[in-house]
C-alpha cells in the first residue's frame, strides 16, 4: 500500500509533508525535515531581506492548536537559494514559498526561484500577521490579477497559491476564475485563520504582544474550515488543479477526510510543531491502514469520493 501522489505533475512519495513556517527556517531544521518521512521539503516563506519578525511574546501553544503572530521571521531569499543545492541530495521535491511587499518584489523572488533547483513555487498570499495598507492582497482580486500578469512568464516551474480561509463561497468562485484564467497548477488551502484572539481570563490580558493580541489560529480548531475550503475548491476545480489541504491534520483519519474532500496531498504544521518530525511517518501509516481497511489501493481511488446525504 502506498500513498504516492502527484502535485502539478511532480511525484511525491507520500500524501504527507510539512507546512510552511513550522520549524523550516534554518538549514538544520530543513535538514531534519529532509531526513524525516515528509514527502517534500517545504521552505519557510521568505521575503527579499531577512526579517526578525514581530516582538515577543508572539506565539502560544494551545491544547488543541497553536496561536501566533510571528510576522514572517526568515533569513531572506538569498540564503534559501544558497541552501537549495545542499537539500537536493535528499531527492525529494523542494517547494519555495515567497512573500513580496510589492509586485516588483514578487517578480524578483519568483524569477530567482524559477532559476533555482526548486521543484515548485508557492506564493503565500495569505499571511494573516502582516499589516497591509487597505484590503489584503488575497481579497483584492484586481491586485492578484496584476500580480499574476507580472509573474506568469518568468519560467517553467509550477507556481501555486497559498490561500486563506474564505468564509464566503463567492470569494472562492472569484479566486477560481483567476486560477482558471492563469492556469494555476496547484493551491494550498488554508493558512492560519487571522483576526483571531485568545484571552487569558486570569490576568485579563491578551496572550501575545503584536497587533494588540490578534493573531493566526491553527490546529484542530480550524480543521472544519479547512475541509470546507478544500471541498468547495474541489467542487469548482475538479481534477484540473492540484489541491493541497492544510489545517488541523493530526491523524491519519484527518488526512483521509481531506482525501475524501478532494485534496491531492496534505501539509502538517501544528502537529509537527507539537510532536516533531516523527509525525509524518505516523500520520502516513495511519492513513495507509485506513485505506487498506476500506479496500482502496491508491490515493487516486479515494480522492474526492465524499458522498452527499
Ligand atoms: C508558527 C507558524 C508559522 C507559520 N508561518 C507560515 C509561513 O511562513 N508561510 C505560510 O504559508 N504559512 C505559515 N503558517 C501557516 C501554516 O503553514 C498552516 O497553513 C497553518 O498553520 C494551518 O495548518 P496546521 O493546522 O497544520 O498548523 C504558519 C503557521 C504557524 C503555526
Amino acid at each position: 500500500m502506498s500513498t504516492k501522489t502527484k502535485i502539478a505533475g511532480i511525484e511525491f512519495d507520500s500524501y504527507i509533508f510539512n507546512a510552511s513556517g513550522i520549524k523550516d527556517d534554518t538549514f538544520e531544521e530543513l535538514e531534519e525535515i529532509a531526513k524525516s518521512k515528509s514527502s517534500a521539503i517545504m521552505l519557510k516563506s521568505c521575503t527579499i531581506g531577512p526579517r526578525k519578525g514581530n516582538e515577543e511574546p508572539r506565539e502560544i501553544n494551545l491544547p488543541l492548536g497553536y496561536f501566533q503572530s510571528e510576522g514572517l521571521p526568515n533569513l531572506g531569499y538569498k540564503k534559501y537559494l544558497e541552501l537549495i543545492p545542499k537539500l537536493k541530495k535528499y531527492k525529494k521535491p523542494i517547494i519555495a514559498s515567497v512573500v513580496g511587499f510589492s509586485l516588483e518584489e514578487y517578480r524578483i523572488l519568483i524569477k530567482a526561484f524559477q532559476e533555482s533547483e526548486v521543484d515548485l513555487i508557492e506564493i503565500n498570499l495569505s499571511c494573516p500577521n502582516i499589516v497591509e495598507e487597505g484590503l489584503p492582497i488575497v481579497y483584492d482580486f484586481e491586485k492578484i490579477k496584476e500580480l499574476l500578469d507580472k509573474i506568469s512568464n518568468l519560467g517553467e516551474k509550477p507556481i501555486g497559491l497559498k490561500l486563506p480561509a474564505y468564509l464566503c463561497y463567492v470569494l472562492q468562485e472569484k479566486m477560481v476564475n483567476l486560477i482558471e484564467q492563469y492556469d494555476i497548477p496547484f493551491i494550498s488551502s488554508i493558512n492560519s485563520v487571522g483576526n483571531s484572539l485568545i484571552i487569558d481570563p486570569e490576568k485579563e490580558t491578551t496572550v501575545i504582544k503584536p497587533q494588540r493580541g490578534f493573531g493566526g489560529l491553527s490546529g484542530d480548531y480550524i480543521k472544519p474550515i479547512a475541509l470546507g475550503n478544500v471541498r468547495r475548491f474541489y467542487e469548482l476545480l475538479k481534477d484540473e488543479v492540484s489541491i493541497i489541504g492544510v489545517g488541523g491534520i493530526r491523524t491519519g483519519q484527518d488526512a483521509f477526510e481531506f482525501l475524501l474532500a478532494g485534496a491531492d496531498a496534505v501539509q502538517v504544521g501544528t502537529t509537527f510543531e507539537k510532536e516533531g518530525p516523527s509525525c509524518f511517518e505516523r500520520i502516513n501509516k495511519e492513513l495507509e491502514e485506513i485505506l487498506q481497511k476500506k479496500g482502496y489501493t491508491s490515493i487516486q481511488e479515494a480522492k474526492g469520493k465524499l458522498e452527499y446525504l
